[in-house]
């Protein structure tokens, strides 16, 4: 019995996930809106230290898409053959949500899904001299953008997934995901990803984003965090009028927050998505301050 409870400690000594010492609070929230369309200055100077770009993707021939979530806006290319073609207007815009005066904007991602990534690696395969590699590369070096975020819900392909954030790695970007559903998957890609020797901020994989509402409403930050063992940012949809049930005012996100940060399992916190705001219009201010209150 003795035996059994000290090999049991030791096990759980080894395999409890470390808790990083954040760089910054992570206060992050999805850019749902076209980057040209929603309010920049409310934004960035809303405390939101983490702002991610919703909707790029990858075409066949490796070229990078821009895809609209906007009345009124049109689906763009903004990289192909290894060049940047998104323009001078966008590149300003989505540089400044960092650098606008006062902005507590500090790090930017772009969000995509994994269509045709399995094809794009296994064909011409995972090198930076291929065109999506150069295709990256132009749009990180152009937006000054500090990760990429897979939101994969269906195709869960780890080979090519693996390779693909290796080679994003080697471009400069970090690698983070958003999965609500199929924790075995993205646990073993955390371990194909991330060296444990490493504090989190170091590792290629440096965030999981938990879609806590939806589908993924059940979802315990706890549990996530024990079987990946990296931080977890959980995702809560502000109000808004397309699933209301999810939506949560600044309180309601402020109480989350709260208990999940007192129960250990947190590492900051994000909100799905400026859209709803700007269409139900609290202010940002009041979701940024639910988020200062309790990561200071
Ligand atoms: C943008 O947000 C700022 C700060 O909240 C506000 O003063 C301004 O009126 C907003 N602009 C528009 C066009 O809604
Ligand atoms: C692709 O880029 C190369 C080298 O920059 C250039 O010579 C070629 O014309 C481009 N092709 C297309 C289709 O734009
Ligand atoms: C920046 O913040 C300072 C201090 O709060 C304020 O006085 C100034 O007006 C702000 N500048 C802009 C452009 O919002
Ligand atoms: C931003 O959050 C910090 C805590 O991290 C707080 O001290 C500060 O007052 C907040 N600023 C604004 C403009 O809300």
């Amino acid at each position: 019995m003795k035996l059994f409870s000290l090999v049991t400690a030791v096990i759980l000594t080894l395999t409890l996930p470390r808790t990083a010492t954040a760089a910054e609070p992570i206060r992050a929230i999805y850019l749902f809106k076209d980057v040209l369309k929603f309010n920049t200055t409310a934004l960035t100077t809303s405390n939101f230290t983490t702002l991610i770009i919703f909707g790029l993707g990858i075409t066949e021939d490796g070229s990078i898409k821009y895809y609209s979530n906007t009345p009124g806006s049109v689906d763009k290319v903004v990289a192909t053959n290894g060049t940047y073609v998104g323009g001078a207007v966008l590149t300003q815009r989505v540089r400044s949500l960092k650098t606008a005066v006062n902005s507590s904007v500090s790090r930017v991602e772009i969000s995509m899904n994994s269509q045709n990534v399995r094809q794009l690696m296994n064909k011409p395969g995972a090198s930076v001299n291929t065109p999506l590699a150069k295709n990256l590369a132009a749009l990180r070096s152009h937006w000054d953008l500090d990760a990429l975020s897979n939101n994969d819900g269906s195709i869960y392909d780890l080979a090519s997934t693996v390779a693909f954030a290796k080679l994003v790695g080697k471009l400069g970007y970090k690698y983070t995901i958003l999965p609500w559903q199929n924790v075995d998957y993205w646990a073993t890609l955390v371990r194909e990803l991330n060296t444990e020797a490493l504090d989190d901020n170091d590792e290629l994989l440096d965030r999981v984003y938990l879609q806590c509402y939806d589908g993924g409403a059940g979802n315990d930050p706890r549990s996530w965090w024990a079987r990946l063992g990296t931080r977890v940012v959980p995702l809560v949809w502000v109000t808004n009028d397309y699933k209301p049930v999810y939506g949560s005012t600044p309180a309601q996100a402020r109480a989350k927050f709260s208990n999940w940060k007192a129960r250990g399992s947190v590492e900051g916190v994000e909100y799905w998505n400026d859209y709803d705001i700007e269409k139900t219009k609290p202010p940002y201010a009041a979701y940024g301050d639910a988020l200062d209150s309790v990561f200071v």
